[in-house]
């Protein structure tokens, strides 16, 4: 294990200049002082000759990835129900489930599960949603902290539509029990934050929404949510606001879409048209794209390219348990094939996303939702992973980016080495 303050990372490096440019460096450093990445280079500057140097041979070395829109409490039941849509998929396997979580002892042993293989996948940092037990995702946050991720949890919000089990008598006791949650973590935890989480519209009255809204100006809290996933669930939201002129517009009016110095998340905007996308960047929203589970639950196919172009900020979620599994891997493949698909069935003039613009979208383009975090550039926080991809043999001899592209295509036989957060090395490979 390497305790060191300051370091460097030898080895084969890859990392986003921009949407459109991976730099790599054969044999190359990346170099680590106190948490913070003073850059990567073919060739060690002078002035770094007497940091430690941890040779990583012939490994990959690559920025963190961040999933920015995860369900923990779902981890559990993953990959299962997926023939549904989402509204009866909700219904019938999310909303039980969850229920289960007002028992404290269950929650800690499947949020331990949901911790430790955090810790040991390509992801860095984390935007999570937990579940309306306020006991439960204090201990959710406690492990989290454990692991030395840095992340934001959210005990959600929901007083309707949530059956008998999974529904908060009013909109004032949805508040008090966040101010009570907000209360008892407040100073707790260096690297776990609490986010502001109303399920989404139709689980949250006017009078929560509104409610919440206000507390998060009044605490600075950010907010998470979802929104147009599904096209029964945005006329669902027509029906229950209908003085919205849209899904984006009904969150805007209870102010709970932020601003630039507080974004929101959004997760799916799958359906998002461009009146939706002007309200989501006039607030600064990162759109978490959730490729896996928009395919799973037949939701649709999110306009990644569009929201590109017109300048939003965008992330990639694994969205479990909609999503599979919280490898963002498997969701950079996802990404790419239903763009693709974007292309060829919906719209030609929209074309498919670059591996290289799909690299950006999970490393650099959620890590922005963090601040400078998610290249290795001077200046940003020193997230990184290494990977042994040695197992996936090849005849040719392969460029970095070769490898990286074949990881994605194939990743069932790279190995997790080490990985790093804010410079402090949380996982190694035994
Ligand atoms: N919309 C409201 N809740 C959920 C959830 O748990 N998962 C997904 N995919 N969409 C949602
Ligand atoms: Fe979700």
């Amino acid at each position: 294990m390497n305790t060191n303050k300051n370091f460097i990372l030898k080895g084969e490096i890859a990392f986003s200049l921009n949407e459109k440019e991976i730099q790599t460096y054969h044999e190359g450093y990346v170099v680590c002082k106190e948490g913070i990445c003073l850059g990567a280079f073919p060739d060690l500057p002078e002035e770094y000759k007497y940091f430690p140097l941890i040779d990583c041979g012939n490994h990959l070395i690559i920025p963190g990835m961040t999933d920015l829109h995860v369900h923990a409490p779902q981890y559990t039941y993953r990959g299962i129900g997926m023939d549904l849509e989402l509204l009866e998929w909700l219904n019938q396997h999310t909303f039980p489930e969850e229920a289960k979580y007002a028992d404290t002892a269950y929650a800690s042993k499947a949020y331990s599960y949901f911790a430790e293989d955090l810790r040991r996948c390509f992801t860095t940092r984390a935007v999570i949603f937990a579940t309306l037990h306020n006991q439960s995702t204090i201990n959710l946050m406690d492990q989290l902290e454990a692991t030395g991720m840095i992340t934001y949890v959210g005990r959600v919000n929901m007083d309707r539509n949530g059956g008998e089990k999974l529904q908060e008598e009013s909109a004032e006791v949805s508040l008090q029990g966040t101010r009570e949650w907000l209360d008892t973590i407040q100073g707790k935890y260096k690297n776990t934050f609490p986010i502001i989480t109303p399920r989404f519209i139709p689980s949250c009255t006017d009078a929560l929404m509104q409610g919440l809204g206000k507390l998060s100006e009044e605490r600075n809290l950010r907010i998470q949510s979802h929104l147009s996933e599904n096209k029964a669930e945005i006329a669902w939201v027509k029906d229950l606001v209908p003085s919205s002129s849209c899904y984006a517009n009904a969150y805007e009016m209870f102010h709970t879409l932020g601003d630039n110095n507080r974004p929101a998340i959004m997760a799916h905007c799958v359906y998002s048209d461009e009146k939706e996308i002007a309200i989501l960047k006039k607030h600064g929203t990162f759109v978490a794209h959730c490729p896996e589970s928009n395919m799973n639950l037949s939701s649709g196919i999110a306009p990644v390219r569009k929201f590109l172009e017109d300048g939003l900020q965008v992330g990639l979620g694994t969205d479990v348990a909609a999503g599979s599994s919280m490898n963002l891997i498997k969701t950079m493949l996802c990404t790419l094939q239903a763009s693709k698909m974007y292309y060829r069935l919906v719209d030609t003039n929209v074309k498919a996303l670059t591996f290289e613009e799909v690299f950006y979208l999970a490393t650099r383009g959620g890590g922005k939702y963090f601040g400078n975090v998610g290249t290795f550039q001077n200046g940003f926080e020193f997230d990184a992973v290494v990977i042994d991809d040695s197992k996936m043999h090849s005849m040719r001899n392969m460029s970095i980016r070769e490898r990286l592209e074949r990881m994605v295509y194939n990743d069932s036989d790279c190995i997790i080495m080490d990985k790093y957060v804010k410079g402090k090395q949380i996982y190694y490979h035994e």
